[in-house]
This record gives C-alpha cells, sequence and structure tokens, in this order.
C-alpha cells in the first residue's frame, strides 16, 4: 500500500528500553536504542498525523532527528512509561508499542549505592554483597491497553522481540504471544546475533490477534515503519481486514 493520509489522525509511539532502578547508580536494562519506535513516529508524521512519542533512554541526537510535528515524552521506567503512554492515548487513533518494557524491576530500591562486601572492612563494613535481586511484575501496558483502552475504537499494535529464526519457532512463540496479548496488531521480529537491536536492518512478520500473518517488511528500520504506517493507515480507513 502507499503512503496513507493521516490529515487530523494522533499516532501515540512508546521506543527505547525502560531502565528499572537497583540503586541510585545501577539498573536493569536492556539493547534497545529506540530506532525502530523513531523511525515509526516519523513516518506517521510524514503521513500528516499529530504524533507523540514516549520515549525511554532515547538518544539525544535521534530525538533531535525528528520532524517538528513530533511530541515527545520523556519515561524512564516501566511505571512512568504506563502513566505517559495511557495519558497520551486518550485521544489516540493508534497506539504503537515499540518499547521494551522491562517485564521485572527490583523489589526493593536501595537508597544509597549498594557496595561490595570486603573481608578487609571489618565488622563494620558494608554488609555482604547481596547474592540475588528480589524481582517484581512490571504491568503490561500492551495488555493493560488492549483490556482497557484509554479510547475504545482505538488501534493497538504491539512489537514482539524474540531470539531464534523461523525454524526455531519465532513464529509460534510470536503467535502465542498475539493470542495472549490481543493486540489488533503484533509486528514479531528476531533479535540477538546481530539483529534487531540498533542501528541494523530489520524484518517484521506482523500478526494479527488470532495469530495470523496479515503482512511482512524488511529493509531499513525506515522502509519497516513505512510499511507498518500504512498498515495502520488502511485498518483506520476501515480497509482490509479492519
Ligand atoms: O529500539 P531499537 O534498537 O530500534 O530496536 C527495536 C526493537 C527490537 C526494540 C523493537 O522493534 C521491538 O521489538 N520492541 C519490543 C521489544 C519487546 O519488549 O518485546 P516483548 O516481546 O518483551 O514485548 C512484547 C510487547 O509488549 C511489546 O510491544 C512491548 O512494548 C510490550 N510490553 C512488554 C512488557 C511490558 N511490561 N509491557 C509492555 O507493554
Amino acid at each position: 500500500p502507499g503512503a496513507p493520509d493521516l490529515t487530523g489522525r494522533h499516532i501515540v509511539v512508546s521506543a527505547g528500553g525502560t531502565r528499572e532502578p537497583i540503586d541510585p547508580v545501577r539498573f536493569l536494562g536492556n539493547w534497545s536504542s529506540g530506532r525502530q519506535g523513531c523511525a515509526l513516529a516519523a513516518a506517521a508524521a510524514q503521513c500528516g498525523a499529530r504524533v507523540t512519542l514516549v520515549q525511554a533512554h532515547v538518544s539525544p541526537e535521534l530525538l533531535a532527528a525528528l520532524p517538528a510535528r513530533v511530541e515527545t515524552v520523556p519515561a524512564g521506567t516501566a511505571l512512568e512509561m504506563e502513566a505517559a503512554v495511557r495519558r497520551a492515548a486518550t485521544d489516540a487513533d493508534a497506539v504503537i508499542m515499540a518499547a521494551a518494557v522491562a517485564d521485572h524491576r527490583p523489589a526493593r530500591v536501595a537508597a544509597t549505592k549498594i557496595k561490595k562486601h570486603d573481608a578487609a572492612d571489618g565488622p563494620d563494613g558494608p554488609a555482604a554483597s547481596p547474592a540475588a535481586i528480589d524481582l517484581t511484575e512490571n504491568p503490561d501496558i500492551l495488555a493493560g491497553l488492549v483490556a482497557d483502552p484509554p479510547r475504545p475504537g482505538q488501534i493497538v499494535m504491539g512489537f514482539a522481540a524474540e531470539t531464534g529464526d523461523e525454524a526455531a519457532g519465532v513464529l509460534e512463540h510470536g503467535a502465542a504471544k498475539a493470542r495472549r496479548k490481543g493486540a489488533d496488531l503484533l509486528a514479531v521480529n528476531q533479535v540477538g546475533g546481530g539483529r534487531g537491536f540498533g542501528e541494523v536492518p530489520n524484518s517484521v512478520i506482523v500478526l494479527d490477534r488470532k495469530g495470523e500473518r496479515v503482512a511482512q517488511a524488511q529493509g531499513s528500520k525506515e522502509d519497516v515503519a513505512r510499511a507498518l504506517i500504512a498498515l495502520i493507515g488502511e485498518r483506520l480507513d476501515g480497509g482490509p481486514g479492519s
């Protein structure tokens, strides 16, 4: 499909990777650069949409290169992202969750830097280094948008980052995720081994909420973004499969 006319539409895109604090200097994170999400935001803006980009730790260079029509909202952790996405989505026609959101966060955030235990410090030194970090589950933002949409009828697209290839069952995992999360569209992409994260080409297979393949796209992240925005434009217009 060609470039859709998204004039008058509001599209919310999430991008980047959340960081879940362990103590004031450390976090649990992931390798998402936010490049795919920024490309989606730019593609939607180029089609005339008003775009809100909720971004977690995306580099200033990527943010500075966005079209002026893209409003950016920072959200560093999963909880901050949930609040910012839901707020922005109240008048959105479509929400695209391209961010890599941590499924878990440390159950407790230490108020001061966790010190390494050193026997030489004697009994008054730092307590033993923690052998493990207790985790607690983060909300699933995408599943929440499906279960309780900020604006009923809006299109919700998720991404599924899967390691392995088609032979290793990446599509089966993706289809199970599509059915479980219930988003209108789920773009399954392979990550790891030089694919997926960062300044690399991308390749996605798009599934519907039943787990059936409706489209695929590959090339640069900009190419993939244009194809996905065209698919969303089609659905907004009540096109095939809407
Ligand atoms: O940022 P780049 O470097 O360009 O890389 C792009 C990308 C690989 C990060 C991107 O294309 C991508 O796949 N993003 C989703 C990564 C991810 O978190 O996948 P997941 O399978 O863990 O999650 C599935 C979906 O649920 C995603 O839409 C995610 O945003 C959403 N989710 C996940 C966990 C959570 N607690 N809440 C969520 O909403």
